[in-house]
């Protein structure tokens, strides 16, 4: 790839929700793809270890995966170069990067949160904007990617009230990581799908209200998905692609300041949660 390793320290942006199914991969996809074609060096990591979508979303054909760059890190240590392990995804003038998901279960099951935290910061290293994917768990690997975030996306939806009460419980969570309170940015995805619930009883259950409100679109999305080109990149305008390129701008303007990560204290979040 043309990059030089150039120390950027760049933001880590990561997508998370208490559901599944809530918008965290074709909303990563479309960040990525709208900061990039801002002209920032940008790399999606799809941390959706078991169950990856971010190559299919974008009909990318890895061939290098997370578990190599896992396994290359563990023996190569000071010599590792993670972009040999990234795969390349371009659209007219616009390009950047995946680090994709393993293939295989067995792969997926020996990541660990530690080798990580390693590759990421190599990224960071590399790329302006490094986004993570993730699973709705929290799990150890999705809380040490939380804590060394710069921004956490944490996305919901009003549907029905199983998935509301784990917003809210995920919600609370995060607080009580004790956070700077800019890091984590509220969106309601699909907010104008047909429901019984308003929008205003939820932020009143959060106790706030959401930064970013995203518009239900499902013929769009899906034709996205189809094509494997993001909204944000399509050339057809729509209040979805409009609505993801004003939240990706918002990005741009980072507004806070990083948190010390300190590489030699894993347990962090562990001693915040259950104290
Ligand atoms: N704003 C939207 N309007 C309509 N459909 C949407 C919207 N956002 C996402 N979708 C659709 O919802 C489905 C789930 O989206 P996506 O895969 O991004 O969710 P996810 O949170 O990554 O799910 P998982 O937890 O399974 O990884 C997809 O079919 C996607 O096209
Ligand atoms: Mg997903």
């Amino acid at each position: 790839m043309a990059e030089e390793k150039i120390n950027v320290n760049g933001t880590v942006i990561t997508f998370f929700s208490t559901a599944s199914a809530v918008g965290k991969t074709l909303v990563s996809c479309n960040v990525a793809a709208e900061l990039a074609r801002l002209g920032h060096r940008v790399c999606l990591a799809d941390l959706d270890l078991q169950f990856g979508d971010v190559c299919n979303y974008l009909q990318l054909m890895p061939q290098q995966t997370l578990a190599d760059a896992q396994n290359a890190i563990h023996v190569q240590g000071d010599a590792f170069h993670v972009e040999q392990y990234l795969t390349m995804y371009t659209h007219d003038q616009t390009r950047f990067y995946v680090l994709a998901s393993p293939q295989r279960l067995d792969e997926a099951y020996n990541i660990q949160a530690a080798e990580v935290r390693k590759i990421i910061q190599h990224l960071r290293s590399m790329f302006d904007y490094v986004l993570l994917d993730t699973t709705s768990m929290f799990s150890v690997l999705n809380l040490s990617m939380l804590d060394m975030s710069t921004i956490v996306t944490f996305l919901g939806i009003v549907d029905f009230l199983p998935t509301i009460k784990n917003m809210k419980i995920g919600n609370d969570t995060l607080k009580n990581l004790n956070y700077d309170i800019n890091k984590i940015r509220l969106v309601l995805n699909r907010s104008d799908s047909v429901t019984r619930i308003s929008r205003e009883d939820v932020e009143e259950l959060l106790g706030e209200s959401f930064d970013y409100i995203l518009p239900n679109d499902f013929k769009a999305a899906n034709r996205s998905i189809k094509d494997g080109v993001p909204l944000v990149l399509g050339g057809d305008q729509t209040p979805l692609g409009d609505a993801l390129c004003d939240m990706a701008a918002q990005y741009t303007n980072r507004g806070l300041d990083d948190e010390v990560y300190d590489e030699g204290n894993n347990n962090s979040w562990f001693s915040r949660l259950f104290h």
